[in-house]
């Protein structure tokens, strides 16, 4: 089946990204958000990014105006009736997920592929809420999108071999490096990933190094682009702590237990860079100060 109406739910961070690298690859992208307000903002940063790759010479001005004339945002859920894939990025909760995913079931025809932007949840739960599990599925980006070139495309036990196939051509067609994996949660990235960042909390919390040497150390010594800490703060401390949280109770494994520090700087609500406060002080962005 070909994909060319793509919808997206959800205009933050990661469905700002899926409708910009969408509507970048040729694709004409409705992309809803909840309030007129977070429809424009969404817009904004896309345009932004277009604006500063315009400004690098990475497209001229005409194919901006082209990428931009693809993307249309939407409050209403009923603009989304006609799409071949919907991708859901909301927020991380599986009862949100399913309840949006029930409504937009009604609403489409039996041929829409659904996709979930989830880092965490169980896609075959999700798939629940609809009549589809069978063209229900994971696709699985990472922050930044517009810059990240890897989609986990993530399939389930009730998944058409068919359909699956087509959605991963649809990420190769976005200009990314697909990758197949199975819904076990955490996929293939975070499976490695977090429990990396956590250990490397333990290994600050034993007095192995300070935070600046730690991330040092994997940035100079592994040829990383972040060191676990600078990743950690990028990520969120809290998306990190709710990741964890879920796998520990998936897997019952120590190392997917959130160390106490994480947990308590979580309380304390520095999440990172987005709270300008987690393992660094980001009062000023250009020279964050370790607080630990
Ligand atoms: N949107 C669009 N483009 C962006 C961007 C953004 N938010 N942030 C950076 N860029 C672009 C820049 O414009 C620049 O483009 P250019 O090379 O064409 O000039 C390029 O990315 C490099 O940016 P910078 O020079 O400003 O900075 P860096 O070289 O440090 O790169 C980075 C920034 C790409 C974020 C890099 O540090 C990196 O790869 N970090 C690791 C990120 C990572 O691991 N992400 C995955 C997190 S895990 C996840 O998302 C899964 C979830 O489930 C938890």
């Amino acid at each position: 089946m070909a994909i060319e109406k793509v919808g997206v739910v959800g205009c933050g961070l990661m469905g700002s990204g899926i409708a910009q690298v969408a509507a970048q690859a040729g694709f004409a992208v409705v992309v809803r958000e909840v309030t007129p307000e977070l429809v424009d903002k969404g817009l904004k940063s896309i345009e932004k990014n277009l604006a500063r790759m315009v400004e690098k010479g990475a497209i001229t001005t005409e194919e901006r105006d082209q990428v931009r004339g693809r993307l249309r945002g939407t409050t209403k859920i009923e603009d989304l009736a006609d799409r071949d894939l919907i991708v859901e990025a909301i927020i991380e909760q599986v009862p949100a997920k399913k309840e949006l995913f029930a409504a937009l079931d009604k609403i489409c025809g039996p041929a829409t592929i659904f996709a979930s932007n989830t880092s965490s949840c169980s896609v075959t739960e999700i798939a629940t809420a609809t009549s589809r599990p069978h063209r229900f599925f994971g696709l699985h980006f990472f922050n930044p999108v517009p810059v990240m070139k890897l989609v986990e495309v993530v399939r389930t036990i009730a998944s058409d071999t068919e359909t699956y196939e087509d959605l991963v051509a649809f990420a190769a067609r976005l200009g990314k490096t697909p990758v197949r994996t199975s819904d076990r949660t955490g996929f293939i990235v975070n499976r490695l990933l977090v429990p990396y960042l956590l250990d490397a909390i333990r290994a600050f919390e034993e007095g192995v190094g300070s935070i600046v040497d730690i991330d040092n150390s994997l940035k100079l010594g592994c040829g990383h682009p972040m060191g676990p800490f600078t990743l950690l703060d990028f990520v969120g401390l809290d998306t990190t702590y709710y990741i964890a949280n879920i796998m520990f109770d998936e897997f019952k494994e120590r190392r997917f237990a959130p160390p106490a520090l994480l947990k308590r700087m979580v309380l304390a609500g520095w999440n990172g860079r987005k709270s300008k406060r987690g393992f660094y002080d980001y009062a000023d962005p250009q020279n964050p100060r370790p607080l630990l």
